[in-house]
């Protein structure tokens, strides 16, 4: 039985809409505001100076026209580089691929690095109502530093501290139970989301870290462990699911009643969903 109209599915976008745009670029997050998605999802790293930037991979070589780590690279050193053109001509590891982007917009600002306090003001000024889920990337060099700026950038905007959590505009995600703990513990009633890419037999009871209300299995875990979905629904979970693209996949998640899916292609999947 189809739940699709049972409750409303949110709509979350990865790294913006990064089928159509690059990743994580204002380019990409206004693409997906304009497609209708309900919510960006964003990964943050820490700048060697101090500043929470996004960007997925530890290095930045696959994303732009530089190299090195984002944690030993400040964010002037980050600003000079291009996040874009990578895209144009497909990414090192896709050499072989057709462009798959061909309306570059002529400002460099729309394609150059991303601070999460740039995409936080776009959220503020999107004319509606735009959630964030917010990745910390396994905190290793900054570890502890990551969660302190982000929560302090979060209050700058009155999104740290939401009085009822289930309307809470921002989540805080990781793969890290350490740092969801860290965020739960400076601003308890900011929702966390534990991701996992593989089930665990915790996992699999529908478990999760205490204090943790909701899990963001890969779609992988969905597909191969089902009744895991069913068992975090029953306790009371919320489900997100990513990476989401594929119409059979986004199917499985309507059927099994999942919170939000999360994808590239947040245009397409809403045209799934009837939306
Ligand atoms: O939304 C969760 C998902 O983004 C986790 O995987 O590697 O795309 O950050 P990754
Ligand atoms: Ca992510």
């Amino acid at each position: 039985m189809s739940h699709a109209r049972e409750h409303t599915i949110q709509v979350v976008a990865h790294r913006g809409a990064s089928e159509d745009a690059p990743e994580h670029t204002l380019a990409a997050y206004r693409k997906a505001i304009e497609d209708g998605a309900d919510a960006l999802e964003c990964d943050v790293r820490l700048t060697a100076d101090g500043h929470l930037v996004c960007v997925h991979d530890r290095r930045v070589d696959r994303t732009s026209n530089g190299r090195g780590a984002v944690s030993a690279l400040e964010l002037a050193d980050l600003a000079a580089l291009d996040f874009g053109s990578w895209k144009h001509r497909g990414s090192p590891r896709h050499r072989d691929e057709e462009p798959d982007w061909e309306h570059r917009p002529e400002d460099p600002a729309e394609t150059s690095v991303l601070t999460l306090e740039r995409l936080l003001a776009l959220v503020a000024d999107a004319g509606r109502r735009v959630e964030l889920a917010i990745e910390t990337k396994h905190p290793t060099r900054w570890a502890g530093q990551v969660e302190e700026r982000l929560l302090l950038l979060l209050k700058r905007f009155g999104l740290d501290a939401p009085a009822d959590p289930e309307e809470s505009q921002v989540r805080v995600m990781s793969f890290s139970a350490r740092s969801l703990h860290r965020v739960r513990t400076a601003s308890p009633t900011l929702p966390t989301v534990y991701l996992r890419q593989f089930v665990s037999p915790r996992l699999r009871d529908g478990k999760l870290p205490a204090g943790v209300r909701i899990a963001g299995p890969s779609i992988r875990i969905v597909r191969s462990h089902p009744l895991c979905i069913e068992r975090l629904k029953r306790a009371g979970h919320q489900v997100h699911v990513w990476t989401v693209n594929e119409p059979e996949d986004v199917a499985l998640c309507v059927d099994l009643g999942v919170d939000a899916i999360i994808t590239n292609r947040p245009r397409a999947v809403l045209e799934l969903l009837g939306r």
